[in-house]
């Protein structure tokens, strides 16, 4: 099966290649530059979730513009929502910002529920120590609960909010959360 997403073609057999696309908008040499970060950033993002022993696809090759992966068996997050599922997302998500990796992209479509539930799509995550920065994936986590599936946000959030919170730094992360959310309520 061939998905043609907006920067990348995920081919997806027996395991997953994620092929980034060149964008005829762009510079060439910038474009080149952008795939290539882009790619690198992911490869190392997900050995270092997998380091720090969160659920994500094994690496198999790295190559400039292309990442071979370890194929998850499941359906998208969004297919089957669950407070508990969304728990275990919370503390997957701990572990990556206890590593000091920001998702940057956390949707219910960049999460696969399997045996388990593994983050993927780590293609603009970066490093960071930042309260903020780690504030923001909770935020925008949240706001797709709320506005693609409102009748579960609830429960789901507080689910979430259960997982996050094994983590040292959550509570300075959801206090900064509320800072953000009032940013955005009294923006005109
Ligand atoms: N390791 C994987 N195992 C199974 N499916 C995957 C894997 N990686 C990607 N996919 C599928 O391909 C889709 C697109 O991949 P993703 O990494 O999210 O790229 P994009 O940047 O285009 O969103 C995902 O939503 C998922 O359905
Ligand atoms: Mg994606």
């Amino acid at each position: 099966m061939k998905l043609q997403g907006a920067e990348a073609v995920v081919n997806i057999g027996e395991e997953v290649s994620k092929e980034r696309v060149s964008k005829k908008y762009r510079h060439p040499d910038l474009d080149d530059r952008i795939r290539e970060q882009r790619n690198s950033r992911e490869a190392q993002s997900l050995r270092q979730a997998a380091r720090a022993g969160a659920n994500v696809p094994q690496v198999l090759e790295e190559k400039e513009y292309c990442l071979r992966m370890e194929k998850i068996d499941g359906n998208a997050l969004k297919e089957q929502l669950s407070a508990s599922n969304v728990e275990k997302v919370g503390k997957n998500l701990a572990k990556i910002h206890e590593a000091d990796i920001i998702h940057g992209d956390l949707t219910t479509s960049n999460v696969i529920v399997s045996d388990e539930v593994y983050l993927i799509d780590f293609g603009l995550s970066f490093r960071s120590e930042r309260i903020e920065d780690r504030a923001m994936d909770l935020h925008m986590f949240k706001q797709i609960l709320e506005s693609s599936h409102p009748e579960k946000a609830e429960s789901c959030w507080e689910a979430f909010i259960d997982g996050y919170s094994g983590y040292e730094e959550s509570e300075e992360v959801f206090e900064r959360l509320e800072d953000v959310e009032m940013r955005g309520r009294y923006k005109t």
